[in-house]
């Protein structure tokens, strides 16, 4: 031990890899333990802007640990042109290690994601479209194709094969594409296979010599605690489950294994894609908001939607994580923002009030948030590094949060660069071998 899990507490895109790269840094490993490519992760170093789908954060720094973790679904052609860049950019990437168990994402899953979204028209969920859903549907039906069958030609073309059969009806339409011809695809994975055997491992075992040696061990959630198949707005949820237990089984590790959970929120919310959202926006200050942190997507490009900070859901988040430190990212967005409001209550359509997160789709759909208002700040806070270096306003926001959550808060983002954070000291919870995280 250490192992420090680090996950998104609302519905994704809170900024979770500045976060995984600044403690990367001084952690041994970092394993992502759920989701796919359809995440997306942007790091600003020295000027430099990285987007990574699949790789883990922490593979900027040279000989790093980097697990992609039996619980990830692996699109093989998205991962080897993720390595491919890093490659033509000079950097090290012998610290990669994919999980022999994890499932990849075949051509059929996407054809299969798109047909799904167009199939529901105007019920659809808004997924990336990436094949996460149906890849890890087969994983359930025990059809999937994992990264070591990329090794056997034989058994890859029996599984594909397997698979494919009970398909047939739904990927009539595509008969004549040559996407998903057995023997073309049979190559070409066969192809990304001889690619990615460097890197292919047995990953558990990594995880568990580091941890029984006292070594800071990261394990990188996905999406967020909204977005989870069991305690997400389901079904507007992704197909993983991007809460902290998952990285127990996404990464095989057991639960007296985890030390540490902290949780990434935005200072306030968004989310991309269809489904309740009870803070959302839809006016002039949802835009300014949107504008000022550049909510667009990662991955898709899409513009996300806009709200103020749900408290609520993120007591909710807090509690099914069993979160232990929340880090606040983003504060700087709301600067100039003369009134900032924060919900700590629902209303339902019948009126009723109500501060738990509700588990009734029909009560949650139709809530919206009621608010608390707090004062703003007009101070650039881009050049704070220690939290009497804010505003009054500010502080008191965030405690405001930390109070409401009754958890401390460990960092806070001030700024899209790597050095523009708060380290506010509560990061010496965590065991003296990674204290060091406390100062820049
Ligand atoms: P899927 O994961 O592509 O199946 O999409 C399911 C839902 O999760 C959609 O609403 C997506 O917009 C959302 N989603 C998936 N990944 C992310 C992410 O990394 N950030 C934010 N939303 C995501």
């Amino acid at each position: 031990m250490p192992g420090l899990v680090i996950v998104g507490s609302q519905w994704g895109d809170e900024g979770k890899g500045k976060v995984v790269d600044l403690i990367a840094e001084q952690a041994d490993a970092v394993i992502r333990f759920q989701g796919g490519n359809n995440a997306g992760h942007t790091i600003v170093r020295d000027g430099e802007v990285f987007k990574f789908h699949l790789v883990p954060s922490g593979i900027l720094y040279p000989g790093k640990v980097c697990a992609i973790g039996n619980g990830v679904v692996v699109d093989p052609q998205v991962l080897t042109e993720e390595l491919d860049a890093l490659r033509r950019r000079g950097l090290d990437i012998g610290g990669l290690k994919v999980s022999a168990n994890a499932h990849l994402i075949m051509p059929y899953h996407l054809l299969l994601d798109h047909a799904g979204e167009a199939k529901l028209g105007e019920q659809k969920i808004g997924t990336t479209r990436r094949g996460i859903g149906p890849c890890y549907a087969d994983k359930a039906a025990r059809l999937g194709i994992r990264v070591q069958d990329l090794l056997d030609e034989k058994i890859l073309k029996q599984k594909i094969t397997a698979a494919m059969e009970p398909k047939r009806l739904s990927l009539r339409p595509f008969a004549k594409d040559p996407m998903i011809d057995l023997h073309a695809m049979t190559e070409q994975y066969r192809t990304f296979g001889a690619r990615l055997e460097p890197h292919i491992a047995d990953t558990a075992p990594i995880a568990w010599r580091l941890l029984e040696q006292d070594r800071l061990v990261v394990f990188e959630g996905a999406q967020g605690a909204m977005l989870d198949i069991d305690h997400g707005t389901y079904p507007f949820v992704t197909s993983s489950n991007p809460v902290a237990g998952a990285a127990c089984v996404g990464a095989g590790v057991g639960p007296t294994d985890i030390d540490h959970v902290w949780g990434i929120a935005k200072a306030y919310a968004t989310r991309v894609g269809a489904g309740p959202f009870p803070t959302e926006l839809e006016d002039e200050l949802g835009d300014q908001i949107r504008a000022a942190g550049g909510e667009f997507g990662t991955t898709t490009g899409r513009a996300r939607r806009t709200g103020w900070l749900d408290l609520v859901a993120l007591r909710y988040a807090t509690r099914v994580n069993g979160l232990t430190g929340l880090v606040v990212t983003k504060l700087d967005v709301l600067t100039g923002i003369e009134e900032l409001k924060v919900a700590t209550r629902y209303t339902a359509p019948d009126e009723a009030s109500f501060e738990e997160f509700p588990y009734h789709q029909s009560v949650l759909h139709k809530a919206r948030g009621e608010y608390d208002s707090l004062p703003g700040w007009d101070e650039d806070i881009t050049g704070a590094r220690a939290l009497e270096d804010l505003p009054t306003n500010a502080r008191a926001y965030l405690d405001y949060i930390s109070d409401y959550l009754a958890i401390p808060i460990v960092m806070v983002g001030v700024g899209p660069g790597r050095e523009e954070i708060i380290w506010t000291g509560a990061a010496e919870l965590l065991s003296p071998a990674a204290a060091d995280l406390t100062s820049p």
